[in-house]
């Protein structure tokens, strides 16, 4: 069936997602930001928890995303857009929903290498997918910071165009994702 606008349930998760991914940088920059010390070793604990369990939830969420997304399809692309357009969108999408599966995996991956277990929101503990390996620990801290600057710069550009879409092409790309546009 076509239609013109993302469903309730894909806007609820596209935004939730985005919050949550968004959170996940602000709690990483913040724990960088807290010196190691007798005082702030609870907090950094807590917060690299919280950016943990943030990025834990996004890969959870990400599974009903693409289940949802492949049973119920996208709106049909707006009309008069270049071809370049929708396919450099397209691969844009097919990236973003790439490093939201690939980051929490590594980042999980890492903390089991470091010998950290994931515990979700505190409460349900998640199993060490490698054993202890601190070589390995330190090269996926690599692999997880270089894949998480790159999210986030296509993060960028993914939000800048949607904005030029809406405030100078004036169409619709932006409003069908919004649960208050027309
Ligand atoms: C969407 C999900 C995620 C994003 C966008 C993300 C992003 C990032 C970024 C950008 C950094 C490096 C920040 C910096 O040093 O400037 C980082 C560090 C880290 N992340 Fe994530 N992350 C995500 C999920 C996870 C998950 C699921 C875990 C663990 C279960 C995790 C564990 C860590 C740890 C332990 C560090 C510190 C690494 C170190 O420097 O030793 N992350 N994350
Ligand atoms: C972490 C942040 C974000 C991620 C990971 C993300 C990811 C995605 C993905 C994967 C899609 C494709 C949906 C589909 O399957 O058809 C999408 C669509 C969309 N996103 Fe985002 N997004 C983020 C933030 C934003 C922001 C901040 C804006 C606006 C300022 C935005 C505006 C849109 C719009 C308008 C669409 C629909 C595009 C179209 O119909 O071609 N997104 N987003």
């Amino acid at each position: 069936m076509s239609r013109d606008r993302y469903d309730p349930l894909q806007m609820a998760l596209h935004w939730v997602m985005a919050l949550l991914i968004f959170s996940a940088f602000g709690l990483i920059w913040y724990f960088n930001s807290l010196e190691l010390g007798p005082q702030t070793f609870k907090l950094k604990f807590q917060v690299i928890a919280w950016h943990k369990w943030a990025g834990i939830s996004v890969m959870f969420l990400l599974i009903l995303r693409l289940a949802w997304r492949l049973g119920r399809g996208a709106p049909a692309p707006l009309p008069n857009q270049p071809a370049w357009q929708l396919k450099a969108a397209a691969s844009i999408h097919h990236l973003l929903y790439l490093l939201m599966f690939a980051l929490p995996c590594i980042g999980w991956l890492m903390s089991s290498a470091k010998g950290y277990s994931v515990v979700l929101f505190g409460e349900w503990p998640l199993p060490d997918l490698v054993g202890k390996n601190e070589t390995l620990g330190a090269t996926l801290a690599e692999v997880h910071y270089y894949l998480g600057y790159t999210l986030l710069a296509l993060v960028v550009l993914h939000a800048a165009a949607a904005i030029k879409h809406h405030l100078i092409d004036r169409d619709a790309t932006l409003s069908r994702m919004l649960p208050w546009g027309r």
